[in-house]
């Protein structure tokens, strides 16, 4: 009897306290061909089908190799909520760009829940549609590489993403999102390839990030809060930018911008460092609680800029007045070379005046003259010591 009971505990304690079976699904046993030319979305669709539907954790696997991926949505809800999307290899984007058609997305997650995609490589293939927009040529506006929507609880691990098309990673509507060691790089005149961008989400880390690219490095749309970056190498690039906002909104609302941090960042031969960028229209909307903090600039052309006053082509900006107000940003050890002398410029709206901007400890030199800080309608204070004197 008591060999019985000893049995039957311990096939109880094996039930309970052993990790499940982590179902793993190969996309080779799909179909997908690791060749390089043959079309493997629709195995990997079957392969996303299985490990979603799985009641236990789930891996996709996608082994060493090319795969050639015209076109994935990855569909949630899904049925348990621990996916590993694991790449070997290279998901390579068809290099014909036309075959994207309007969509302006090439691999997508919607709606899914604990899904951490890790490891390999995405290959966008985006010199050509580059080339063509550089020539002027008549192009399609091309597709992001990889887009989480509307999703929970997502990592990105270690991801190389190269030579998208647009941008290389957007999230977008999501909630706890944790992007790590991801490696980007797209040449530095290419179009739109802003590195990773932020929109409608909460709750976004970025850490330990390499990305080289010719647009921001990170971008930050309408709808962004509580957002950390840290360790990041941004360049060539754009810099870090929280914005452009205010440009369109339901009845001239947008969502705002709130507690952003950005934290030991590199910024190499970048054309901004640390921005924030409004259109001058009447669409009104706020950045509040933004924290720029130990940022090394080496020959940066802007490094410090907040630029209230975008218009490009000079369109639907009736009286060149942004309604998108500014407040508590705070600008905290920030060192190295300008590439132009105004290393600070703040040019605010007259409307809707910065406010709480803070300095301390800011040296920043252009060549071998005095840099050069300017403001328009900004307010604060600067303490320590702050080179180029603040003009708040
Ligand atoms: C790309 O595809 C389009 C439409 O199918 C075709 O007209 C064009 O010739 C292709 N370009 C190349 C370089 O194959
Ligand atoms: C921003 O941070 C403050 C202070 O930590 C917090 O009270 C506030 O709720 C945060 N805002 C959002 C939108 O989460």
């Amino acid at each position: 009897m008591a060999k019985l009971i000893t049995l039957f505990l311990l096939k109880l304690f094996l039930l309970c306290f052993l990790p499940r079976s982590n179902a793993v699904y190969d996309v080779l046993n799909f179909g997908a061909k690791a060749d390089g030319k043959t079309d493997s979305a629709q195995a990997f669709l079957k392969a996303w089908t299985a490990a979603c539907g799985s009641s236990s954790p789930a891996t996709l696997h996608v082994p060493a190799g090319s795969f050639l991926l015209s076109q994935a949505t990855f569909n949630g809800p899904c049925k348990n909520t621990a996916i590993k999307f694991s790449i070997h290899g290279t998901i390579a984007a068809p290099s014909n760009y036309t075959k994207f058609g309007a969509s302006g997305k090439w691999i997508v997650f919607d709606d899914v829940e604990g899904v951490t995609i890790s490891g390999g490589e995405l290959d966008g293939r985006g010199a050509d549609l580059w080339t063509c927009k550089l020539d002027g040529r008549s192009c399609p506006t091309g597709a992001t590489s990889l887009t989480f929507s509307n999703s929970k609880n997502i990592v990105i691990d270690g991801l190389a993403s190269v030579n998208s098309e647009l941008y290389h990673i957007v999230i977008l509507g999501c909630q706890g999102v944790r992007v790590q060691g991801v490696y980007i790089t797209a040449a530095g005149n290419s179009p739109n390839t802003d590195g990773i961008h932020v929109q409608m989400s909460t709750g976004v880390s970025i850490v330990q990030a390499t990305i080289k690219t010719g647009d921001d490095c990170i971008s930050i749309g309408p709808g962004t809060s509580n957002l950390w970056i840290e360790r990041v190498f941004c360049g060539p690039g754009h810099g870090i930018s929280i914005g452009s906002l205010g440009k369109e909104g339901q009845g001239l609302q947008e969502e705002g911008v709130e507690n952003v941090t950005v934290k030991s960042v590199v910024f190499a031969g970048t054309q901004n460092g640390v921005r924030i960028k409004t259109w001058a229209t009447d669409v009104r909307g706020y950045v509040k609680g933004v924290v720029f903090f130990n940022a090394l600039m080496r020959n940066v052309q802007n490094p410090i800029i907040i630029d209230q006053n975008y218009c490009p082509g000079n369109k639907n900006c009736p009286d060149q007045n942004s309604r998108v107000g500014i407040s508590h940003v705070k600008y905290k050890n920030i060192r190295g070379t300008s590439a132009t002398k105004d290393a600070v410029n703040f040019d605010c709206s007259p409307s809707n005046p910065c406010n709480g901007i803070r300095l301390k400890n800011i040296k920043l030199t252009y060549q071998n003259e005095q840099a050069k800080s300017k403001c328009k309608h900004a307010y604060g204070i600067a303490t320590g010591s702050v080179i180029p004197p603040s003009c708040l």
